[in-house]
């Protein structure tokens, strides 16, 4: 049932792919967005979540705004569900969560219920207690997920994630067809780009070797690119049981850049994008402390600021706006390969359920 994978994790990270294609033909329809919502006249997107979903509503959070202009906010689910949160009748609430029963998310949905004009969630099992609950329950269509390490699932939810966001820039009147076609063309080329990124397998194993030796981890990345770091940190975490951390590349300097030495791996996702010059200069400052930078980027970018670096990850180009979406594979390839070179238990991690059903 592992379809020849070692595990479950190798192979639900091998079909994303198959399974974000799938979630496209699904949602979409040559350039048409086929998502039965309106955002006129909605003031604002609180989103909720725990763990790699969290992490999706936090990229999500850049699009929404970027591409939208609708004010958004999210938060873990259970810290929302206790803070007494401020939401409005025009607001509208959206839970995303693989399994639909997550404990707290689905206590903060019931606690929205009484405060906003709809729920929305965008789950992975369509009969689950939180798409039940819901006004209307999106499925990412990752199909069983079985790895307690959150793979396809991420990938897919952020697709959704994506296509809401742009749902929303049609309905606000912030993309023309033009502007839209451009988006809708760059969320389909993800596939083949992933297919390529899987491809670097091999290479990741290589780096991995080596990372299974440190006792802690860092990731940076700026923009969108920062909660892929929080997540390539947790996936390391959870299950490589090696100490790892997710920060801003601006965040360094308040604090972090104090662990810095010639043993503590630096992972730094950076496309190049706008933001890229900024984050070089914080990996400098990485490398000027003898830190070692693992760069993953693109081919401008490794041949621009690559060269003194401890290792280098070469990914296709793709749209500075979507990718996250395929930077969370390498992040997913480092996690799963430092967890075989050290023996660890992967699709089982100690202390850790697929579904976390109580609080
Ligand atoms: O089923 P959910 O998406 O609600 O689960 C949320 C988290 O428990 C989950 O994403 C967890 O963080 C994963 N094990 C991360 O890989």
């Amino acid at each position: 049932e592992k379809g020849g994978f070692k595990h479950f994790m190798a192979k639900e990270i091998a079909e994303q792919p198959g399974v974000l294609a799938d979630a496209m033909a699904h949602y979409l329809q040559d350039d048409r967005l086929n998502i039965d919502v309106d955002f006129a006249g909605v003031g604002r997107i609180t989103m909720v979540a725990c763990g790699t979903a969290s992490y999706a509503c936090h990229v999500a959070k850049y699009w929404f705004e970027q591409i939208a202009g609708l004010p958004c906010e999210f938060d873990i689910a259970s810290e929302f569900r206790y803070r007494e949160p401020v939401l409005s009748p025009t607001s509208w609430a959206l839970f995303v969560s693989q399994s639909g029963e997550t404990a707290d998310t689905l206590a903060a949905l019931r606690y929205a219920r009484e405060h906003v004009a709809r729920i929305v969630s965008v789950v992975n099992v369509p009969t689950s207690s939180i798409a039940r609950e819901s006004d209307l329950a999106l499925p990412i269509m990752a199909g069983v997920e079985v790895g307690v390490a959150s793979t396809k699932a991420f990938t897919c939810q952020l697709l959704v994630l994506a296509l809401l966001a742009l749902k929303a820039g049609v309905d606000r009147g912030r993309l023309d067809a033009a502007a839209l076609a451009g988006h809708i063309a760059a969320l389909r080329a993800l596939p083949g780009l992933m297919n390529h990124a899987l491809q670097m397998s091999g290479d990741i194993a290589g780096v991995a070797d080596d990372l299974a030796r440190a006792r802690d981890v860092l990731f940076l990345g700026r923009g969108a690119m920062f909660p892929l770091a929080l997540e390539g940190a947790l996936k390391l975490k959870e299950i490589s049981y090696i100490h790892a951390e997710g920060y801003a590349s601006g965040e360094l300097k308040h604090g972090p850049i104090a662990l810095i030495d010639e043993d503590v791996p630096v992972i730094v996702l950076a496309p190049r994008d706008a933001l890229f010059e900024k984050t070089v200069s914080n990996m400098q400052e990485v490398m000027a402390r003898n830190g070692k930078v693992l760069l993953i980027s693109d081919k401008a970018g490794v041949e621009e600021a690559g060269q003194k670096t401890w290792a280098r990850l070469m990914m296709p180009d793709c749209s500075p706006m979507f990718a996250p979406i395929l930077y969370a594979l390498p992040a997913q390839l480092l996690a799963y390969h430092t967890a075989v070179a050290k023996g660890t238990d992967v699709d089982q991690p100690r202390n850790l359920a697929k579904s976390v059903t109580v609080e």
